[in-house]
């Protein structure tokens, strides 16, 4: 398709917003689902995925459509929807020219739809507001509109309104991408490049790849280059999805499609790179590439000891479609085996710690995630600190934590909840913008490691549910930060050791001490439980010894009885871990770590 034929777009909705629904029905529009095959969320489905041995989620459709006697193609390009997916959002916006702004007629703008709409002005894209579910009796169309407008410029009229449901507008949305979002524009003789948005392991056929092409022609069987690794593959098949994979002659400028290499894990093929065909390279990357970071790290343990090969098969199999993802053997004292993982984000370690229970069946425990500081000793040694335990002993010099900068959507009524709540995470404002007379938009700058501990539940049941939260990371900064160890009969538990900001050592301390004493079973002998920085100890609680012989309460009673509860005890004590001569039920260490 010549690329002035071309349209592609994206969709730009906070969660429940109506995304998927509205998809479907362009789908259905457009014809390229037949009415008869047509079922909720078709995209999101996945068992076409076996039956064409291709992973299809909704990275890219393409459609047809005819304006004035004209048959257009759209693409419409998914975009993942959380912040610890920013730069995948980035990437995938950087392959559109337009983006619909969706917003619920009922709802109204979110956090997460606002950082995702700077970020399509920042990459240029021309805008289509739309407003859905106006077949809703709550629906406000006209107090949104005038939000958006006002957010966006234009006239209130502007903006569409539709209804994925009924389907009640949807034809005039698809003139309008064609009408107002502007055609892809490229170098149709240079050598070839295209970007990657999107880089997906199928177990049938390796890696698929999914690209929007720049300049020039990819064309099958060819050898492609990707520019930041100097890898080489076989470009086996090449092609459009529509909505199921076609295969296809080739790509040319403007256009989006599938690249199927033969790589065997994404790490080879990663959002944001370039990839250029390797007989005729092009000579500059397409800019904007960058390697993901991880950001937040968190000691991952089996709780049966003898499913750690299994957590780490698991972890080998989630890297292949996760190039964010990393892990590396630890090994704890209350703990036994694990692995250090990084992550994105909270949201990343979230999805994978369920995925690791539920598709493969291992029970997890996780110790309290942490972020990267960067500690600078005494004599000028620079360490990046992702576990507490790599802290160093001796003095520091200074430390400094990553920091983001947040938006906070939320009513104007929740304003001193959310102030509050920011300065005890030690943010700063910096400053609110009033979206409508009811609504804030607020800024803030906080330490991330603040943010990882709780903070969006926080938020949530402060306002209600009302507000919403997005960010952006933004540098380091120095603060006053120290380990905290908790001791367990004079001796160290490292999983519980915290790097936390002075001010917080005290709460710390006192919370887990507490907790731990709670947990953990009495004994033949008393037990302080001290928390501790450096060697001053700030907060204390002490498990009495044990009285009564346990076996007491049997006497008279019958045998088997006795021998059961004897049974029990010696089970009990396999789990056990031995820390200060003190024996603690794995347990212990479970509930302790997981939050309340
Ligand atoms: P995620 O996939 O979770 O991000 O959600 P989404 O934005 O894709 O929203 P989805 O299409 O799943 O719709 C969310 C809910 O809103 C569903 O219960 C839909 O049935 C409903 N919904 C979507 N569009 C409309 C609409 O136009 N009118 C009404 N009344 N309900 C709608």
């Amino acid at each position: 398709t010549p690329a002035d034929r071309l349209r592609n777009f994206c969709i730009i909705a906070h969660i429940d917003h109506g995304k998927s629904t509205l998809a479907d029905r362009m789908l259905q529009l457009t014809g390229i689902v037949e009415e008869r095959l047509m079922r909720a969320q078709y995209l999101d489905r996945m068992d076409i995925e076996r039956e064409r041995g291709i992973t299809i989620k909704s990275q890219a459709v393409r459609m047809p459509w005819t304006v004035d006697g004209n048959e257009y193609a759209l693409n419409m390009i998914d975009t993942p929807g959380h912040v610890d997916f920013s730069y995948e959002v980035n990437r995938s916006l950087a392959a559109c020219e337009g983006a619909i702004l969706l917003v619920d007629a009922a709802q109204g703008i979110e956090a997460q739809t606002l950082a995702n709409l700077y970020m399509a002005l920042e990459n240029d894209l021309t805008v289509v507001p739309v407003l859905n579910k106006i077949d809703l009796p709550a629906a406000q169309p006209e107090k949104f509109a005038e939000e958006l407008a006002s957010l966006i410029g234009g006239e209130p009229e502007d903006c569409l309104r539709v209804s994925g449901k009924t389907g009640e507008g949807v034809s005039d949305l698809l003139d309008r991408i064609v009408g107002e979002i502007p055609a892809p524009t490229g170098d149709a003789d240079a050598p070839a490049r295209a970007m990657i948005f999107d880089s997906v392991y199928d177990s049938y056929r390796g890696v698929v790849t999914y690209v929007r092409v720049k300049d020039g022609l990819f064309t099958p069987r060819t050898k492609l280059t990707t520019m930041s690794t100097g890898t080489t593959h076989e470009l086996q098949e090449i092609g459009v999805i529509s909505p199921e994979p076609k295969a296809s002659k080739g790509l040319g400028v403007g256009e989006v499609g599938y690249l199927i290499t033969g790589a065997k894990d994404v790490r080879q093929t990663r959002v944001g790179d370039t990839v250029t065909m390797t007989s005729s390279p092009a000579s500059q990357p397409l800019p904007g590439y960058v390697e993901p970071k991880p950001m937040v790290f968190s000691g991952i343990y089996p709780i049966d000891g003898s499913d750690f090969p299994a957590l780490r098969e698991a972890l080998d199999k989630l890297q292949l479609n996760d190039a964010a993802l990393t892990f590396e053997p630890e090994s704890s004292a209350a703990l036994g085996f694990g692995f250090r993982c990084g992550f994105l984000g909270l949201l990343h370690l979230e999805i994978i710690r369920e995925r690791l229970e539920r598709e493969f069946n291992i029970d997890l425990i996780a110790t309290a995630p942490s972020v990267v500081y960067e500690v600078m000793s005494e004599d000028g040694e620079l360490i990046e600190v992702t576990n507490p335990s790599e802290f160093p002993d001796g003095k520091v010099a200074s430390i400094s934590e990553p920091m983001v900068q947040a938006t906070i959507l939320t009513p104007a009524d929740y304003i001193g909840a959310v102030m509050e709540l920011c300065q005890q995470r030690r943010g700063t404002l910096g400053g609110m913008d009033y979206l409508s007379e009811d609504r804030v938009e607020m800024h803030y700058r906080l330490p991330l490691a603040e943010i990882v501990f709780d903070f969006f539940d926080q938020l949530k049941s402060k306002t209600r549910g009302y507000a919403s939260l997005d960010y952006d990371m933004d540098g380091d900064q120095t603060a006053d930060l120290v380990k905290v160890d908790i001791l367990l009969n004079h001796e160290k538990v490292d999983a519980f050791s915290a790097i936390v900001h002075r001010d917080k050592a005290y709460a710390y301390g006192t919370d887990m001490t507490g907790k731990l004493r709670g947990l953990i079973p009495r004994q033949q002998f008393e037990i302080p439980i001290q928390a501790a920085i450096g060697s001053r100890v700030i907060a204390r609680e002490t498990i009495k010894a044990l009285r009564k012989d346990m076996l007491a309460k049997c006497y008279g009673g019958d045998i088997s009885r006795k021998r059961k509860l004897l049974e029990k005890q010696k089970e009990g004590k396999k789990r056990m871990k031995s820390i200060g001569r003190v024996d603690v039920p794995q347990e212990a260490f479970v509930a302790a770590l997981t939050s309340d």
